[in-house]
Formats: C-alpha cells, structure tokens, sequence
C-alpha cells in the first residue's frame, strides 16, 4: 500500500492530535477504529499517513523528533504516552507574524539564526530530500506572512498542502491560481471541526432553513484553554477567523443577517479548559404566523479531536489528487471539511459532492 509523506508546519496541539491519532489507528485501539468513519478515502487508510518532515520556530521544539516534540510545552495532548516511527526532526521555520505577544513566553520562539531566504532554501531542499508530498498547515491563527511564506515553499518544493487555519489561500484566488498553475492540489482554509461550533451552528441555521422559519438573530460564543484560544485573545489576529466562522453561518442561514444581529467569535481563554472547547450557541427566530422562538445549544467538545478527525480526511483527498494529477483547490472536499472553502456548499450537497468528485477518476475539478 501507498503511503501518504506529509510535513507538519507548526507542531502545535492540532500537530499532537493528528500524530497521536494516527499512531492509535497503528496500535488497532478498537475505540479509534470504532470512530473512524472514513476507513479508506481512495485507496488510503489513516494509517497510510507517514511524517517525513516538521517545522516550528519554539525552542522547546526545535531540534527534537517530532514523536517526543507533540509532548512539549505548551503542547497539552496526550491520548497515547509515546508515539513510534515518528523520528523526523523539527526544523526552525521563520517566525515572521507567527507568535502573538500573549504566547511567546509559552513557545519561546527562537528568531533571527538565519536570514528568511536562506531558511526558504534550506526548508525547499528538506521537502524534496525527504520526498514530502503534503504540507499541513497548523501555524496560529493571524499568522498571514509566515502562511504566505509556507504556501511559497510549498509552490517551490512541489507540494499539496492542507490549510488548517483561517488565512485565505485555497479560496484566495490570486493563490489558488498560483496552486493551479503549478498543478498542485490544495484543501482549505480553517478546518470545519467534527461536531464543532461551526457545524452544529450550520446545522441549526440549516434546520430554520429547512422548515421554512426566519432567523432573526444569533451568537456563538467559544472558550477554550489552550494557546490558540490563549492567542485569540488579541484582537488584531482575529480578523480572518472572524469572517470564516461568521460566513460558514451566513450562508446557510437563508436571508443573510444584518452585521448587527450576528455574533460568532472565539469569545475568552479559560486557562483550566485545556484542550476542551465549550461553545454557546443561540438562534432566535420567527415562525409562522408570526410568532417568535429561540433556541439554544451548549457544546463541550475535544477541540483537537474535532480537528485530527478532519485533517486524516483533507489530507487523504490532497493525495488522491495528487495521483489524479490534478491541481488547484479541491473545491468539492474544501466545502466538505474547511469553514471557508473557494465555493461554500451546504453540508449535505459538500458530502456528496465531495464524495462523487472521489468515485469518478475522470472528472475535471471546478475552477474558482
Ligand atoms: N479544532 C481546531 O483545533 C481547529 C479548527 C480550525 C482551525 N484551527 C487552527 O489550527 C491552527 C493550529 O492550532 P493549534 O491548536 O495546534 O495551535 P498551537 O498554538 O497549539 O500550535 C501552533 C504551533 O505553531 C508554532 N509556530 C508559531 N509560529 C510559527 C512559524 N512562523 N513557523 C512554524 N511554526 C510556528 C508554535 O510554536 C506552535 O507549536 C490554529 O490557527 C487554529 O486556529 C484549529
């Protein structure tokens, strides 16, 4: 069987759940291959995934394998003690808008050894040693140049990539043409998490949809412990994420909202949470014949269990496209998995969709 070489560009807790995932489906742990829904996707299973490359700018990470890397500070995941086959090295990556203010202390990024063109090249030459095929990215939200800087290397070295976070490549054209032109697949941006806020949410809105009701109003509100809630929490990084979680609503609420009657936001850090993520969600509406309603939700969810199940997905049809010799943005699998796709779908249409963009070997991908 085939295996799947991909690099992880920032060896964070999404980085940790996705290794510690694949390892458990390895080890046969029967409650991980219980919940796995997607046993094959093409021809590949989870387990088909290998690292052959990771990159970070902490001093904590660098310079360590990447199976002993997922455990450091500030990193908070551990559904498995140890991890095997999994000895490639962290590599610095150029910190560029990477650290916020609020963690650096946490990640202690090491800055400035060398000059980015000559970290550009030593990074292009490590993909192509290591025969990477897929990069996945997992940089902090608000992170626009250093994920400029990975979607340049990826063009250069010759990768897929996945876009995990919400910087807008895949539905960007100026790169998704970039990705086209090079026949590179990508899938992104910002993962749509399992049974996240964004999916329970669209699916709320969907419902009022569905039966014929007007939504009036609505908020999600999020908390959460770890760095990333911890980074959120300045506002300049906020921007994209803003918009990705609040259009993955909008468009499926039927009439879009007034800006003023729609709140979706990473909302507080509560340190104690860790990796526990605890969403509220509320719709107000009205029904026939006029009569009002609300609704309301309280999610308390793994937030990297939403993720790692989400990325074993995008990055098997990155794979598949790459076989395929296809290129550009996986328009079809983007609105499947990502909140931000370059063509937003309905949930239900975006599985279909994405499921027979797998089963036909010959049908060309929709450009943007
Ligand atoms: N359910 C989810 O967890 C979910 C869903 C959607 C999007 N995301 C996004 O995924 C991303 C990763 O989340 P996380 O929880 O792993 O964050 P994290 O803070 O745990 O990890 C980020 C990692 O990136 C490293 N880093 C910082 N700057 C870097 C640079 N310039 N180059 C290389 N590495 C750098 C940090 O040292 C850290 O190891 C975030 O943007 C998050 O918003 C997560």
């Amino acid at each position: 069987m085939a295996k799947i070489r991909i690099g992880i560009v920032g060896v964070g807790n999404c980085a940790a759940g996705l290794v510690q995932a694949v390892q458990l489906l390895k080890e046969s742990k029967p409650e991980a291959a219980k919940s796995e829904k997607h046993p094959e996707i093409g021809d590949y299973r989870v387990e088909d995934i290998e690292f052959a490359s990771a990159f970070d700018v902490s001093s904590n990470k660098i310079g360590k394998q990447l199976g002993g890397a997922i455990y450091e500070a500030p990193n908070l995941l551990h559904w498995t003690d140890s991890v095997k086959d999994c000895y490639v090295e962290v590599i610095p990556s150029p910190v560029l808008d990477g650290v916020s203010d609020l963690v650096d202390e946490k990640v202690k990024p090491i800055r400035n050894v060398h000059s980015q063109e000559k970290l550009r090249q030593d990074i292009v030459e490590q993909l192509k040693q290591t025969q990477t095929e897929i990069l996945v990215n997992y940089l902090p939200t608000g992170s626009q140049k250093a994920t400029e800087f990975w979607a340049e290397v990826s063009i250069q070295a010759g990768c897929g990539m996945v876009n995990c976070i919400p910087v807008f490549i895949a539905s960007e054209e100026k790169w998704a043409k970039r990705f086209s032109e090079r026949n590179l697949p990508i899938v992104g941006d910002d993962v749509k998490g399992v049974i996240g806020a964004t999916i329970v949410h669209r699916t709320m809105a969907q419902l009022c949809s569905d039966r014929g009701v007007n939504v009036d109003r609505t908020y999600q509100i999020n908390v959460g412990g770890n760095t990333d809630f911890l980074n959120l929490k300045e506002a300049a990084r906020l921007k994209f994420k803003k918009i990705s979680k609040t259009e993955a609503v909008q468009n499926v609420i039927g009439e879009r909202l007034a800006e003023d009657q729609i709140y979706v936001g990473p909302s507080d850090f509560i340190p104690y949470l860790g990796n526990t993520k605890i969403a509220f969600i509320r719709i107000e509406g009205t029904m026939f014949p006029g009569v009002p309603f609300n609704m309301e939700t309280r999610l308390e969810v793994n937030d990297k269990a939403n993720s790692a199940g989400i990325v074993v997905d995008a990055i098997r049809y990155c794979k598949v496209a790459l076989d395929r010799h296809l290129g550009g943005p996986l328009v079809e699998a983007s609105a499947w998995l990502m909140k931000h796709p370059p063509i937003p779908m309905t949930d239900h249409v975006a599985k279909k969709e994405a499921e027979k963009w797998l089963n036909n070997a010959h049908r060309e991908l929709i450009t943007v």
